[in-house]
């Protein structure tokens, strides 16, 4: 069975993005003129992610109002005949479906996909972080659901980072899987380790593809780092698990454009990129950024 479901964490409070974050999500921050977790809807229903399931917070409610129509502002725009801005208007209410659940207390990323387990139920899905960005124009989700289906169990997205930034991660240690290279089999995961103690270079990105088996270690697994249920601990359980009880790790290493936009000066580039790849702004934008940038040799 195709897995069709998707669960994107977005109860975090957002304190590195303080005072923009007072009042409102850090998920509803605009990357030029979409808010970010738009993108993260858009990158899970291009895979065939159709179901969505945001899990979101307290003063969230706005994130719910982006996925709702707005009629006023419709009818308004319908009579106006500015059909350009009503279709994107409506861009974001005609994605798929999206759902709501509440969080409750910020126990940790593992915690916040715990509280996925009603809605998914007893099969596969993809959860997608939303702080990190894939660029449309490079696969991954599709090729971790590829190999899901292929191999079983669950599949993480790894990224090679300099080594002084993987204490900034979950890291993992790998072995080969078959003949592709960049496709592995993932024997141990740890949680932002020192950067002395951590086992590669391989960091996880924000996209899985989970066995619902992890429902039952997450129900079962201690606080750790930071005092939070994290789900790189669960995904050690998994990994050490047999394969007939939804065991097993796999990993796909992943070569395409990220952006960050969890952290204010990635976020910064995370903007400059994305306009400057655009069809409208970009043209006008790259010649600024140009003229900008020689200025600031002097
Ligand atoms: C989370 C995960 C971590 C992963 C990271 C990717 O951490 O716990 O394993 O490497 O996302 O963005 P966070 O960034 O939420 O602290």
């Amino acid at each position: 069975m195709a897995i069709h479901k998707a669960v994107i964490p977005a109860a975090g409070l957002g304190t590195r993005f303080l005072p923009a974050t007072k009042s409102t999500p850090k998920e509803m921050l605009p990357v030029v003129d979409k808010p970010a977790i738009q993108y993260v809807v858009e990158e899970a229903v291009r895979a065939g992610l159709d179901d969505v399931l945001l899990i979101t917070g307290r003063s969230k409610r706005t994130l719910a109002d982006h996925f709702d129509a707005v009629p006023e502002l419709e009818a308004a725009l319908e009579a106006k005949g500015d059909t350009e801005r009503l279709a994107r208007v409506r861009e974001s209410t005609e994605l798929g479906h999206v759902h709501f659940v509440r969080q409750g207390q910020p126990r940790g990323l593992g915690h916040a996909v715990l509280q996925a387990r009603h809605h998914v139920g007893d099969e596969p899905f993809a959860v997608l972080l939303g702080d990190d960005l894939i660029d449309e124009r490079d696969e991954l989700l599709s090729t971790m659901l590829e190999l899901q289906s292929r191999v079983g169990g669950s599949v993480i997205a790894l990224l090679e980072v300099p080594h002084e930034q993987i204490s900034l991660y979950g890291c993992v240690e790998v072995e080969p899987l078959g003949d592709e290279p960049d496709q592995v089999q993932v024997t141990g995961l740890v949680e932002k380790p020192p950067v002395d103690e951590a086992p590669s270079d391989l960091a996880i990105i924000g996209r899985y593809v989970l066995h619902p088996a992890v429902f039952e270690v997450l129900e079962r697994t201690e606080p750790g780092r930071g005092g939070e249920i994290q789900l790189t601990d669960a995904l050690q359980t998994l990994a050490g698990m047999d394969p007939q009880d939804g065991g097993g790790v796999y990993g796909v290493v992943f070569r395409g454009r990220r952006y960050d936009t969890g952290d204010r000066l990635d976020y910064l580039k995370a903007v400059v990129r994305v306009a400057s790849d655009r069809p409208d702004l970009g043209p006008d934008f790259r010649a600024w950024v140009r003229e900008f940038a020689a200025g600031l040799d002097d």
